[in-house]
């Protein structure tokens, strides 16, 4: 039995932020945020929406796509750093709510942005064992929770939406996941890091006045490890599967900078044409950016049946990720 990817469904918030709209309140311009990241808006989800609400919404259309009954789901995982709530109930115990799921198994995962890659290997374990046989995958972010909108270095790169995917069982080896590669190195947490209201620095006053619950980055000393993990996972993947740059399909990568993809896109000799490219629209989303980048491509009409796609991911933990996957859906 194959684990296959076999819908993808994305929501993203109607409220537009745009680069010259930080013009007005921090010290910044259009200019700058465009040349150094390559965005130039994201969308920021309503006061009253939450990482669940918007994580349903793309849920809903990612079990409608794969044309499933939603009570043949028996697990649901959900990859978030910015959960509704800190420890409990998880998201994906919200989401199954929403979505109308009983009785199935459902958990968070914490792998920052490289989370709904690190949700495909075990979904492939999963599947691949018999445990399981249709799982909903949720990557969703309200990032926009645990921004701190005073630090320029920040605020400008992440937006809030969500995107999912069913993973079903199947017999054909030429809609599977083929591969999911992911690992993590604790000794660079610092560099990318939300240290209050956790158990280290309690979510209490003086943590709060220090701003402790916001989003914190060495954006540059990030930024050189991410172009090389990125490009290596690429390089050890490939090899690994026997498969050449020229193979795949489709390059999906995680959509934290421009600059970044542009790096990744050049060394491994990938066209233009054959990467999808979000970040200008919807900035980084952490663990919503692959699939919400996947379901642009779908909607473009740039994916077909069977075709291979390479996703390629990297963040706080820091945590790497890559995957070959060849798209089960219609
Ligand atoms: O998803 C997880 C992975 N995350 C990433 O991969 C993000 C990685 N990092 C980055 O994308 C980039 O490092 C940034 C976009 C965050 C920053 O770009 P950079 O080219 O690395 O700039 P820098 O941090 O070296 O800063 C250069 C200058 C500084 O000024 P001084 O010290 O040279 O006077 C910053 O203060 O740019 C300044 N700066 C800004 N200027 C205008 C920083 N943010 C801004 C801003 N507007 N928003």
């Amino acid at each position: 039995m194959y684990a296959s990817l076999k819908s993808i469904g994305s929501y993203v918030p109607e409220k537009i932020l745009t680069n010259k709209d930080f013009e007005k309140f921090i010290d910044t311009s259009d200019e700058w945020i465009v040349q150094r990241t390559g965005i130039k808006e994201r969308r920021i989800a309503a006061d009253d929406q939450a990482t669940s609400d918007m994580g349903a919404l793309a849920a809903q259309k990612a079990i409608e796509r794969a044309g499933i009954d939603k009570n043949d789901i028996d697990l649901v995982m959900c990859a978030t750093l910015s959960p509704d709530h800190l420890c409990m109930p998880s998201t994906a115990c919200l989401i199954s709510d929403k979505v109308g799921i009983r009785n199935a198994m459902a958990f968070d995962i914490s792998a920052a942005c490289s989370g709904f890659v690190y949700m495909l290997s075990m979904a492939k374990a999963f599947i691949e064992s018999g445990a399981k046989k249709n799982i909903l995958l949720v990557g969703a972010e309200k990032i926009s929770s645990l921004v701190d909108y005073t630090d320029r270095g920040t605020c400008i790169l992440f937006g809030d939406g969500a995107g999912a995917a069913i993973i079903s069982a199947t017999e054909d080896k030429n809609e599977a996941i083929i591969d999911v590669h992911a690992s993590a190195d604790g000794k660079y947490s610092d560099l990318l890091i939300t240290p209050g209201c956790g158990s280290k620095y309690p979510c209490r006053a003086e943590n709060v006045k220090d701003k402790l619950q916001y989003i914190k980055m060495a954006g540059n000393e990030v930024f050189k490890v991410a172009v090389r993990t990125l490009t290596k996972d690429v390089v050890d993947i490939l090899k690994t599967n026997n498969l050449k740059s020229e193979d795949v399909d489709i390059f999906i990568p995680h959509q934290a900078n421009l600059r970044i993809i542009e790096a990744v896109r050049n060394k491994l000799n990938f066209p233009t044409e054959k990467t999808v490219f979000t970040v200008a629209k919807y900035g980084n989303t952490s663990a919503a950016s692959i699939p919400m980048a996947i379901n642009d491509a779908y909607e473009e009409g740039r994916l077909k049946k069977g075709d291979l796609m390479l996703l390629d991911t990297f963040g706080g933990g820091f945590t790497w990720a890559s995957a070959l996957v060849k798209f089960g859906g219609n």
